[in-house]
């Protein structure tokens, strides 16, 4: 069984997914952390975050793992740990040229996919409904208001003494999403049959049991 969950950038994708997945024992796959340690390894190699030829070709040779801990999951590249560089502003801002190119999708799609042969998974991301799993028998799409967006990436990022002012977050966001959305190959978009979930005024719980009522439906 494969689970797919998509929405704009704080929906509460990856927190939902990451307990869902745990709930089943399923296997939760992060792809938006895989676009992220893509954009960590141009920063690395010093290239421009549009120089498609370079970044696929350094992106062939990587090692993206991934490794559960007990905070979520550990990101690996090339056997360094990134669990940490890719949440900085600088990648986060920039993901999206690198998510952008059909050289990189075409890399992850395929890894992607290759993850989701191997077992059950609860996969989340931008495109999985839609392009990397279109036969994913639970499709969901997740979304809220990006004020409420905005103010959960607000709480997250004072919690751990990061103070960007909580407009720059919503502005950052929704140009992220703008992006994401009106790019050529495999936008950001509800997949006609997936189910949308509107998380506003739901807790993390509330969405879970959703999910899960959902699934049950579906086994
Ligand atoms: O967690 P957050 O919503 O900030 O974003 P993410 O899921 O970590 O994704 C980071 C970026 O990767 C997105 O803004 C997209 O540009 C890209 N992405 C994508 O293009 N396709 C996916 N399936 C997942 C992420
Ligand atoms: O993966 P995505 O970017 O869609 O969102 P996330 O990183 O899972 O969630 C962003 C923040 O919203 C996290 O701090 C969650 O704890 C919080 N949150 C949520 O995910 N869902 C709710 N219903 C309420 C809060």
């Amino acid at each position: 069984m494969q689970i797919a969950i998509d929405g704009p950038a704080s929906s509460g994708k990856s927190t939902v997914a990451k307990i869902v997945a745990t709930k089943l024992g399923f296997v939760y796959v992060d792809t938006g952390a895989m676009y992220r340690a893509s954009t960590v390894l141009a920063q690395k190699l010093g290239l421009d975050f549009g120089d498609e030829a370079g970044i696929l070709a350094a992106l062939k040779e990587a090692d993206i793992q991934f490794k559960p801990d007990q905070a979520g999951q550990k990101v690996f590249l090339n056997g360094e740990d990134i669990t940490l560089a890719i949440r900085t502003p600088e990648i986060t801002n920039n993901v999206s040229q690198v998510s952008a190119l059909a050289g990189v999708r075409t890399e992850m799609v395929a890894r992607q996919r290759q993850i989701a042969d191997q077992g059950q998974v609860v996969m989340d991301g931008r495109d999985i409904g839609t392009t990397v799993l279109p036969a994913a028998k639970v499709k969901i799409f997740m979304v809220a208001s990006a004020q409420e967006r905005a103010k959960r990436r607000y709480a997250e990022n004072t919690a751990k003494g990061i103070m960007t002012p909580l407009a720059t977050l919503q502005a950052e966001i929704e140009l992220r999403d703008q992006k994401d959305s009106t790019r050529a190959i495999s936008p950001l978009k509800k997949a006609d049959d997936a189910i949308e979930i509107d998380t506003t005024q739901l807790t993390i719980d509330e969405v879970v049991d959703t999910i899960l009522a959902i699934v049950k439906k579906n086994m």
